[in-house]
């Protein structure tokens, strides 16, 4: 039977454009994604926005504009954005969407009759910013946010609460499971908080205008949490939620890991549904040490980096450079060295060479090893690929390209010990020289089929370059052998040009 996949992003904020920290995340689960597709699985790629709350309603207050009107906008470009970088989402949930909004007044009037969710008066500390109520003991000293170390108001209102305090027991011993949470930094982290006691959270509040009315009570709007997460199997309409649910994996950051890990399991066990397999929180892109964000103003456009560098060289990058879970400073220099070393000297320059060869010294037709080959590319392909796999079961897309450039390099190495022209020379070489070719040929078709998980643009091209159809889609074609001797090569532009200048914005 197919394996079923089901990965999600978080949802984003509608309050404004994406920068490419969010970019990471969903360039992350696009990397997933198309591996997981490669292996033959049955996969649906989830992302969206998140478009209800006081985030969104302020700022359309500080515009002046109208809330539907101003999401719209966000939607489409995160959309327009999501296919420039090549992500492949199955569907794009919006919580302004009417197949949301009934779903989350479905589930909240189900949770309401069976007294997981009551109606309380509420007094606490409540962040603004992150929209989370904080009991006395939570608050830092001079009731700062717990979360991001802003002042908190003091809150009065009557609200609907959600009986977290009732899966305290079980979402500690779902934690306690080593593989729930990654890394594991993030499940320690969660476990102390859970093992402090979990109180009640609020799921609803009064006065908000922009988001879901509480059914039987439009007095109150539902908000944030039974909202954002349920978009989760809310985009799972009729038949997709018995194929998908629950999904394997949630990509989220690490800011939201709890929400995840905590409050959503609890509101599935309280609906009676199956609990994700697992939830892996990513770390921050950083810029001057400071995590990127809208609210801070540092934002890095990606528009700007795809416009100068294309989206293959921003994916590369993001999946190359930040460490699974950890955080990266981004800087434009180490983009550009990126691009300079790994992707115009080692991956260009090896497509070049291997083509230029076999046009030079094959008449343009890759050679038929023959028997002649001394399985030296083949060994390192082996393990390559073996380095990759390995590596992409944790989501560490830099190990991952980190071991297919060992390929890559083994590749260039062998284009100087065996030197071709030196072997042209002598005819008895003939078929040393056909294997040579063919080899370093066939290391590109590997490395092509192993980077289509990464790259969206230039895996095709590697393939057109060796004359080969189309673009690679299964993983199983990353076994060696399996380039048809006779393939007519078709030298094109160079596969990423060098960059002269760092480029300052
Ligand atoms: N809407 C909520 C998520 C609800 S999920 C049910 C939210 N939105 S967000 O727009 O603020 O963030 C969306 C995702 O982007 C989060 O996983 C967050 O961690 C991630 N990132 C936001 N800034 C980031 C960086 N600077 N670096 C990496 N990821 C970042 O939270």
């Amino acid at each position: 039977m197919t394996r079923r996949f089901y990965v999600t992003t978080a949802i984003y904020y509608a309050n404004d454009r994406l920068h490419i920290g969010h970019c990471y995340e969903i360039i992350l689960a696009d990397a997933i994604a198309r591996y997981h597709r490669a292996k033959g699985e049955d996969v649906f790629f989830l992302t969206g926005t998140d478009e209800h709350g006081t985030k969104v309603e302020r700022r359309v207050q500080a515009l002046g504009r109208d809330p539907q009107g101003w999401v719209d906008e966000i939607a489409a470009a995160n959309q327009t954005l999501f296919a420039a970088l090549g992500i492949s989402n199955d569907d794009f949930i919006r919580t302004s969407e009417a197949r949301h909004r009934r779903a989350v007044q479905r589930i909240f009037a189900q949770l309401h009759q069976q007294g997981d969710i009551y109606l309380d008066r509420y007094e606490g500390w409540y962040c603004p910013h992150e929209e989370a109520f904080w009991t006395e003991t939570k608050a830092l000293p001079g009731h700062l946010c717990p979360e991001c170390g802003r002042p908190l108001e003091w809150t009065r209102e009557t609200a609907y609460r959600f009986r977290l305090s009732k899966y305290h027991a079980q979402i500690e011993a779902l934690l306690e499971q080593r593989d729930f949470v990654v890394p594991p930094a993030r499940r320690n982290e969660a476990l102390a908080f859970v093992r402090q006691g979990l109180d009640d959270i609020a799921v609803s509040r009064a006065g908000l205008q922009w988001g879901i009315p509480v059914p039987g009570d439009p007095a109150q709007t539902v908000y944030v949490w039974i909202d954002a997460l349920t978009n989760y199997i809310n985009a799972l309409e009729g038949q997709r939620f018995a194929r998908y649910w629950p999904a394997n994996l949630h990509i989220v950051g690490k800011d939201i890991a709890r929400f995840h890990v905590v409050i959503w399991p609890a509101l599935l066990l309280a609906l009676g549904l199956p609990l994700p397999g697992q939830v892996c929180a990513h770390g921050w892109i950083n810029l001057n040490g400071e995590r990127i964000s809208k609210s801070r103003g540092n934002t890095v456009d990606p528009w700007t980096l795809i416009d100068r560098y294309g989206a293959d060289a921003l994916r590369y990058y993001l999946l190359r450079e930040v460490g699974f879970g950890l955080d990266c400073n981004y800087t434009e220099d180490a983009l550009v060295l990126r691009i300079n070393n790994d992707l115009a000297n080692d991956l260009g320059n090896l497509l070049s060479r291997t083509t230029q060869l076999i046009n030079k010294f094959a008449g343009g037709a890759v050679p038929d090893p023959a028997g002649h080959s001394d399985g030296v590319l083949a060994a390192a392909a082996a393990a390559a690929i073996a380095g990759v796999e390995a590596a992409l079961t944790d989501l560490k897309t830099g190990e991952a390209l980190a071991a297919l450039w060992t390929l890559v390099d083994r590749a260039n190495k062998y284009v100087e010990e065996q030197a071709p022209w030196a072997l042209a020379k002598d005819p008895a070489q003939a078929g040393r020289l056909g294997a040579v070719l063919h080899d370093l040929a066939e290391a590109l078709r590997i490395t092509a089929v192993a980077l289509a998980p990464f790259l969206v643009a230039a895996p095709g091209r590697i393939y057109q370059q060796l004359g080969l159809a189309g673009a690679p889609t299964r993983w199983e074609e990353t076994a060696w052998g399996r380039l048809q001797p006779g393939s007519q090569i078709r030298r094109g532009a160079p596969l990423f040009p060098r960059i002269e200048q760092v480029s300052r914005t």
